[in-house]
């Protein structure tokens, strides 16, 4: 039975900070973002966007897409960006879509990498019940502390897909090679609101991941590289992804897949997934047949390498017009609101637009209250 990505779609914040300026107020050559780093933008979150906000906006596109949405039985929400250590962020985003009550709903944590596990049980679960269709989300915001060598990958995003038989944009092939290893490499205390990391032994670790999780892969798969046409990588910034292509792909670009990346920063769980959307719609050739390679790395660290059909008629599931269109709508903050929402100082949860038509509307005794604008 063919089982993969039925309908995908992604959503960021509506502000972004230019690396330029990022790069004037920290007297830094902006030629080391855009260049070394390879990213040119962040985005940037008001208090009313949260990963809960941008995520219904994605799952709302996708179900736009989506028939027979009461065979939805299950929805998992891959996040490292959790607010609240005991209810799923996945339930307010169940309530929003109107699935149905016998769902079952749950959130997934290893940092980067959790929306690749979410999408392997996903597809174990459809592979069990043929008729099921399970909803995956990946959100996530990312900050790391003002004026550290992490400040120019910050960003955030979410991806929405479903996992079904028959999928119209990707088979999941039934080969991977996993690598698990404790490193602290990125880590995030519950107390703290910004990641700690070790830049350096992080990027060591990805690509030694890589290579053990692509020699396994290619081992049970019985393939060589050559038999793989495209790899997305999970994107922490543009340049890790270069680096890892050249050190492996080396013949293939992966310009295409980095477009959206460049301009949100590293969106963590959705990044592989954003990476992804990318390649289809910025890809000018015909990608139906070809095999994709993903990597996702996720600090800490779980790695794993899988591979995917493109579906024949997959254009007709694409949003090209419509992503370009929110990426450029969006609005450019000042340095100075930038910091002060760094400060949690910007703490009006109704001056500022949303991507979505969802909101974080108030928190009140510490419970959030969310609301719809429609
Ligand atoms: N013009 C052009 N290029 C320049 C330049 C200039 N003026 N100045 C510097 N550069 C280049 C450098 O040569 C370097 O390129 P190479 O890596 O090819 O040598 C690049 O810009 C970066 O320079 P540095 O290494 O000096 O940068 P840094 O030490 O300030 O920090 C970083 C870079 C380590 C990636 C840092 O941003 C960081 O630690 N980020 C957070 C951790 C991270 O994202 N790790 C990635 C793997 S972990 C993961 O994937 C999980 C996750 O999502 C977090």
């Amino acid at each position: 039975m063919r089982i993969g990505i039925d309908a995908i779609a992604f959503s960021t914040s509506k502000y972004f900070l230019s690396l330029e300026t990022l790069a004037q107020h920290r007297r830094v050559d902006y030629a080391k973002y855009c260049l070394g780093i390879g990213q040119t933008k962040m985005s940037v979150f008001p208090p009313n966007e949260d990963i809960v906000t941008i995520a219904v906006d994605a799952a709302q596109k996708v179900m736009l897409q989506t028939e027979d949405r009461d065979k939805i039985d299950l929805l998992i929400f891959a996040t490292e960006s959790a607010f609240d250590l005991s209810k799923s962020a996945g339930i307010y985003v169940h309530n929003f879509l109107g699935l149905r009550k016998d769902c079952r709903v749950f959130d997934l944590k290893q940092a980067c990498y959790s929306a690749a596990a979410a999408l392997q049980m996903a597809k174990s679960h459809v592979t069990a019940n043929p008729d099921s269709k399970v909803f995956v989300i990946g959100s996530d915001t990312i900050k790391y502390s003002p004026g550290t060598s992490g400040e120019a990958t910050q960003g955030g995003g979410a991806v929405a897909f479903i996992v079904s038989k028959n999928p119209r944009i990707l088979e999941v092939e039934s080969h991977f090679g996993v690598h698990t290893e404790d490193v602290m490499d990125f880590w995030r205390p519950i107390h703290l609101k910004e990641a700690l990391f070790d830049g350096k032994l992080s990027a060591h670790n990805y690509l030694k991941s890589l290579d053990i999780c692509v020699k396994i892969y290619l081992e049970k798969a019985n393939r060589t590289i050559s038999d793989i046409d495209h790899v997305c990588f999970h994107a922490p910034f543009g340049k890790m992804a270069q680096k890892a292509n050249n050190h492996l792909f080396k013949c293939k670009s992966i310009n295409e897949t980095l477009v959206y990346n460049s301009i949100i920063g590293n969106s963590c769980s959705a990044s592989l997934f954003i990476c992804f959307i990318s390649l289809l719609d910025n890809f000018s050739a015909n990608l139906a047949g070809n095999r994709i390679g993903f990597y996702s790395y996720g600090s800490g660290s779980v790695a794993e390498f899988f591979s995917g059909i493109v579906a024949k008629n997959y254009q007709k599931m694409l949003r090209a017009e419509n992503n370009r269109a929110m990426l450029s709508n969006r609005h450019e903050i000042s340095f100075i609101e930038y910091e002060l929402l760094c400060d949690g100082k910007l703490q009006d949860f109704h001056c500022y637009e949303n991507m979505g038509n969802t909101v974080l509307h108030d928190i009140t005794n510490n419970k959030r209250i969310y609301r719809s604008a429609t």
